[in-house]
């Protein structure tokens, strides 16, 4: 697909993030609440929060949660789940990850999850949430993610998913989220890879992606010609009936602002 930003994806494709595509993301979501130590005073910020499935799992556990995105379509899905579920307590704003619209000092944790890959500036994204959690407040991230040292499958990887997503800009190994995280002045807690146990479908994929017609048909082809290793890292799996089944690698990264 040409390059799209992701306001234009993400308002076309907003229907497409159901229950489904929160299903595919379930142990990262795990993952954050548990590295998150919430408790009932304080307030969160969910930074590209989608149709809203992040803030709503740390919406019972916390005091206030705001779910900031660039897409209006996703923020609407996010309305009507917060809605849905009587949490009176999800607050969502439309703004970037690069400028964040709040004041310094503002939140008490900052939470990210599945979107990073797609910030125009993830250094720009961690100075923004260094400047508004207060001293000691935590970061959390989980996105996919390339394992270190296997250019091949970052190469094949970060293009199959370019061609499926015009606003895809990369996925970054562990060493590359390590570096960024600490140049941005952050102390890591934990660095981990998260195993998703429900596998993704390539035709699934595809379709929430809006990707149809050569492109698609390009990405079938790179997926069934993968390179070994990406075979191996994603466990993709070309199943009966002609759909492909595999896993992304996905990061944990769990990280405090300095004290004081
Ligand atoms: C896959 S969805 C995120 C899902 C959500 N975080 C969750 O946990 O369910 C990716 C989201 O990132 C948003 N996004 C992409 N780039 C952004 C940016 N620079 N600033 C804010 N939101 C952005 C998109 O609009 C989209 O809603």
């Amino acid at each position: 697909m040409p390059p799209r930003t992701s306001r234009q994806q993400f308002d076309s494709q907003a229907k497409h993030y159901n229950a489904q595509w929160n299903a595919w993301s379930g142990e990262s979501l795990a993952w954050l609440l548990e590295k998150a130590g919430c408790d009932p005073s304080q307030k969160w910020l969910d930074v590209a929060t989608g149709a809203g499935f992040t803030a709503a799992a740390f919406g019972p556990l916390v005091s206030e949660v705001t779910g900031l995105d660039v897409s209006e379509a996703m923020l609407d899905q996010a309305r009507e789940r917060a809605r849905a579920s009587g949490l009176a307590n999800l607050v969502f704003q439309c703004g970037t990850a690069e400028e964040l619209p709040f004041s310094p000092e503002a939140f008490d944790g900052v939470v990210c999850r599945l979107a990073a890959h797609h910030f125009l500036s993830v250094p720009r994204f961690l100075a923004e949430a260094c400047r508004v959690l207060r001293p000691g407040g935590r970061l959390l991230i989980a996105d996919t993610a390339e394992p270190d040292g296997a250019p091949e499958v970052d190469a094949w990887h970060n293009h199959v998913e370019a061609l499926r997503d015009g606003s895809h800009v990369r996925n970054y190994t562990f060493a590359e989220w390590r570096a960024l995280v600490t140049a941005a002045g952050f102390a890591i807690e934990r660095l981990q890879e998260v195993c998703e146990s429900v596998p993704i479908t390539l035709q699934d994929w595809l379709e929430k992606g809006g990707c149809r017609g050569q492109a698609a048909g390009e990405v079938r082809r790179l997926f069934l010609e993968a390179p070994s290793e990406a075979v191996r890292a994603f466990s993709i799996t070309p199943m009966p009936g002609g759909d492909i089944r595999f896993q992304w690698v996905r990061i944990g990264l769990s990280a405090r602002k300095a004290d004081g």
